[in-house]
């Protein structure tokens, strides 16, 4: 059994803050993550950074004043911060009084931009919990460091993240859930999948996707795929061929204890599925807003019954992520190595 109503966010890890072409040069914007007041903004030189969107002075948010594409101006008093956080100026002190300007540096974030979106490390708001990252942003594979996604869709789940996690990553709802007439009907098949342990998750081992149907010349034989799933909320679907590949990536970031976004992109190196760019949006927003529309109803029942009731083997993956984190926590606060509660394993499951 497990307790639905933890509100358990994982620090000192990566998680994905916006995709990199909604944050243009000489553009900041707010946003809250893990339940912080964060601005992002990007310099006119195209350097990404990141603040606590507080002014140190009297606490008016800095995303209410002005960016130059250099620094950061506070509405209130004109103070000024660099993209580093460092307190630049302070407007009201006359010439011959000097203040030490860096005790009033604002809180910076790291970042990374990785093939096309921003990462932020939220770190331990405690000082002393603070640990460097212990993995690194994850990269799609075969794709360069600089690729930008063809397909980026954004949606809010207004749910605790490891519901949009956890629905997500389910692999029994699928035909409740996603039944439509041109996708599939309500009809149940036995899965058997191979799933081994991988750093800070677990992977579908890679296996040939023989019932695609006639659709696959398209992608120049019958392809693969395999997906992998990270802590904190990080999901890859590979699909290749010899000559091709088509990855999904899906990330879920937890804005408040009761909200969270969960942003669905798609990266292809096939030239004719271009063509399918003016439908595609419309069928990722179809699908995710079902995902998102059940979640949304579970939170009704939650209200009343925090127990979750996880069976084996389809909701093998759920219990996974729940052990995931509980381990990344006892991990961290121990200062040792990450131990993968995961083994290797076939799952079967209808669906
Ligand atoms: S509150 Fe920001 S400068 Fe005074
Ligand atoms: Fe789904």
């Amino acid at each position: 059994m497990f307790a639905a109503n933890s509100d358990l966010l994982l620090r000192n890890i990566w998680y994905h803050a916006l995709p990199s072409r909604d944050l243009k040069p000489g553009q900041m914007r707010s946003k809250t993550l893990l339940n912080e007041p964060i601005l992002l903004g990007r310099t006119q030189r195209g350097q990404a950074f990141a603040l606590r969107d507080i002014c140190p002075h009297r606490a008016v948010p800095l995303s209410c004043g002005r960016f130059d594409g250099e620094s950061v101006e506070c509405c209130y008093h004109g103070w000024r911060f660099g993209p580093n956080g460092s307190c630049l100026q302070i407007p009201s002190l006359m010439a011959d009084q000097t203040l030490d300007l860096s005790k009033f540096d604002v809180r910076r974030y790291d970042v990374q931009e990785v093939q096309g979106n921003v990462w932020i490390y939220m770190a331990d708001p405690n000082p002393q919990q603070v640990h460097p990252p212990r993995f690194e942003v994850p990269r799609i594979p075969g794709f360069p460091e600089d690729a930008q996604p063809q397909i980026s869709y954004t949606m809010p789940f207004s749910c605790f993240v490891d519901h949009a996690v956890v629905g997500l990553m389910d692999p029994a709802h699928s035909p409740f859930v996603h039944r439509a007439w041109w996708w599939r009907g309500g009809n149940l098949n036995p899965e058997i999948k191979w799933f081994d342990p991988s750093p800070y998750g677990f992977t579908m081992r890679k296996h040939r996707m023989e019932n695609m149907g006639r659709g696959y010349w398209l992608l120049g034989g019958v392809p693969d795929n395999e997906i992998c799933f990270y802590l904190p909320g990080i999901r890859t679907e590979e699909t290749t061929t010899s000559r091709h590949r088509a990855v999904n990536l899906t990330t879920v970031t937890p804005l408040t204890s009761t909200t969270s976004e969960v942003t669905f992109q798609l990266y292809w190196d096939i030239p004719w599925m271009g063509l399918l760019k003016p439908i595609l949006p419309l069928l990722i927003r179809t699908f995710l807003g079902q995902d998102r529309d059940v979640v949304i109803k579970q939170q009704i029942g939650l209200q009343h019954e925090s127990v979750l009731r996880l069976i084996k083997d389809s909701d093998t993956l759920a219990r996974w992520y729940y052990q995931l984190k509980t381990e990344y926590v006892r991990s961290q606060a121990e200062n040792r190595d990450f131990i993968s509660p995961v083994k290797t394993q076939e799952l079967r499951w209808m669906a």
